[in-house]
């Protein structure tokens, strides 16, 4: 076998691999070289009788991991032959060396700083620090800061309605770079959901009270129409127990989520109608396991654990819609029990990947974002536009991909053949990439028990890095293998984030 797979070595290189890339200039490869030409016939007859051995050998790999068995073959018949000058890589092995250019920054040992109060986090995909500390120059700080180089960070998780200064487009005016608010189109999101903060999935109890719904709602005064929301439901004859100070009827400290789990329904009224901005009254009522009826955000249904889970007063012209349809649950059982299955049966894919994305925190999610963006201004330079990021032989081409988990900095290769470049042999690449490297996904300590699922790895979306969690969840898709071919001959290496369900 040795002398076969010598000579699969110069064979690859007529079909367009780099030389220098592949051997190391030496004098014994070029005495080789002028031996060959003399035995030239003989070269072809034991090249095809290599290529028969070498599929043979392909075949008896195939049921065992065959991205690990590749390059250990190699490894092993260049051992034998004793000549490293000849050495045969896949085209795998070769891009993930010539494409593996090194950063300038090693975040390892000059981590990501944020200047702002300490943060608390387990663990984090990319070394990172918050404090203050007048000594150094930090990466980013929260507020405008007049430091050149120093990036904006604008955090809060109050409605734009109320705080117009959090509106996407005027944060950006003013100057600031990051922008973290509740919506889901900006650069990180904070959002309420959160697996830690709710027991989604907490049992569901006897609805023991007379009343229809309860509410918590302390300020009657909102720059929705939710107060006469309010008024018209107790019109059309919905028993109301409010607990709130607005419309009080009922007094007593309770427990809110202890109390709303005795009822079938609960008034998930926010302060404003805003896209994304969905707070603690909508995901307690999920812990409750009461129906919310909300006024709130009008795309309420990107939020919710199953589409029939909730009742939406989109515009004061519902109300007496949905009194009607809170009268028919109440008085159906079938159909009240209906709306609360996802309780028993487990929430939308749609639902886990919005809540699992709480899993890392936001200022975790913030440093991921600025190495991003780091690495992203170095790519440009020279050193990285010289990466050849595909590998031709024959009439086929290997793409090289790079993919992380959302939530995740590393990135891991993943490799496309052009006969096949479809959606379906992306997720395939990913997942078989991802179950060789046993990767765990993210969020999976923090997932209640119940719908954790097991070892096997789901993909539920994959994008390319830089896109906004509204696009990379509800809006973005390749729109089938010819996008997603000329995304990837666009950009060459390109980057990818991977959400499993
Ligand atoms: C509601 O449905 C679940 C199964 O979907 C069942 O286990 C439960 O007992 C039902 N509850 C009522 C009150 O019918
Ligand atoms: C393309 O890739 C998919 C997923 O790996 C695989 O099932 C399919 O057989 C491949 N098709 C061809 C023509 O290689």
């Amino acid at each position: 076998m040795g002398i076969i797979s010598n000579l699969r070595g110069p064979k690859t290189q007529q079909q367009g691999l780099p030389l220098s890339n592949t051997l190391p200039p030496s004098s014994s490869s070029a005495s080789n070289k002028r031996k060959w030409c003399s035995l030239m016939p003989l070269v072809v007859a034991l090249v095809v009788i290599a290529e028969i051995a070498f599929l043979g050998r392909l075949d008896m790999a195939k049921n065992a991991a065959f991205l690990d068995s590749w390059p250990e073959m190699f490894h092993k018949s260049h051992s034998s032959a004793g000549d490293r000058g000849l050495v045969k890589e896949s085209c795998e092995e070769w891009l993930e060396r010539v494409d593996a250019v090194t950063y300038s920054r090693d975040f390892a040992k000059d981590p990501i700083w944020v200047s702002g109060a300490d943060q608390e986090w387990k663990t984090c995909g990319v070394s990172c620090t918050f404090g203050f500390d007048p000594s150094k120059k930090p990466d980013a700080a929260f507020g405008l800061s007049q430091q050149s180089g120093v990036a904006t960070v604008l955090r809060s998780m109050e409605s734009a309605s109320y705080y117009s200064e959090n509106n996407i487009a005027q944060a950006r005016r003013r100057g600031f770079d990051i922008v973290m608010t509740t919506s889901l189109s900006s650069d990180i999101p904070v959002g309420y959901f959160s697996w830690a903060e709710y027991d989604i999935m907490a049992p569901v109890l006897p609805k023991t009270e007379k009343a229809h719904a309860a509410a918590f709602i302390s300020n009657c005064g909102a720059r929705n129409f939710r107060l006469q929301a309010l008024v018209g439901l107790e019109k059309a004859n919905i028993k109301i127990d409010s607990y709130g100070s607005c419309h009080r009827n009922h007094n007593g400290i309770v427990e809110k989520v202890e109390a709303l789990k005795r009822y079938q329904f609960s008034l998930a009224f926010e302060n404003s109608n805003e896209e994304d901005y969905v707070t603690e009254k909508f995901f307690q009522s999920l812990v409750a396991g009461t129906i919310p009826v909300v006024v709130g955000a009008p795309n309420i249904e990107d939020f919710a654990p199953s589409q029939d889970s909730f009742l939406h007063i989109k515009e004061l012209e519902d109300v007496p819609s949905v009194a009607k349809k809170i009268k028919y649950l109440a008085e159906n059982p079938v159909a009240y029990n209906q709306s609360l299955r996802w309780k028993y049966e487990g929430p939308s894919d749609s639902f886990k990947a919005l809540v699992d994305m709480a899993a890392v925190h936001s200022s975790c999610r913030l440093c991921i974002h600025l190495a991003t963006v780091i690495q992203e201004k170095e790519e440009k330079s020279s050193n990285f536009k010289r990466r050849p990021c595909k590998c031709t032989r024959g009439s086929e081409t290997l793409y090289h991909i790079y993919v992380r988990e959302r939530g995740r900095f590393k990135m891991d290769s993943v490799f496309l053949r052009s006969g096949n470049l479809t959606l379906v042999a992306l997720e395939a690449a990913v997942v078989m990439k991802f179950k060789s490297l046993k990767h765990v996904p993210v969020w999976k300590a923090e997932r209640p028990e119940s719908i954790r699922g097991g070892d096997e790895l789901k993909v539920y979306r994959i994008y390319p890095v830089g896109l906004t969690q509204r696009q990379a969840l509800y809006t973005f898709k390749f729109k089938g293998g010819a996008d997603l071919r000329s995304h990837i001959e666009n950009n060459p290496c390109p980057k990818f984030e991977v959400i499993f369900v």
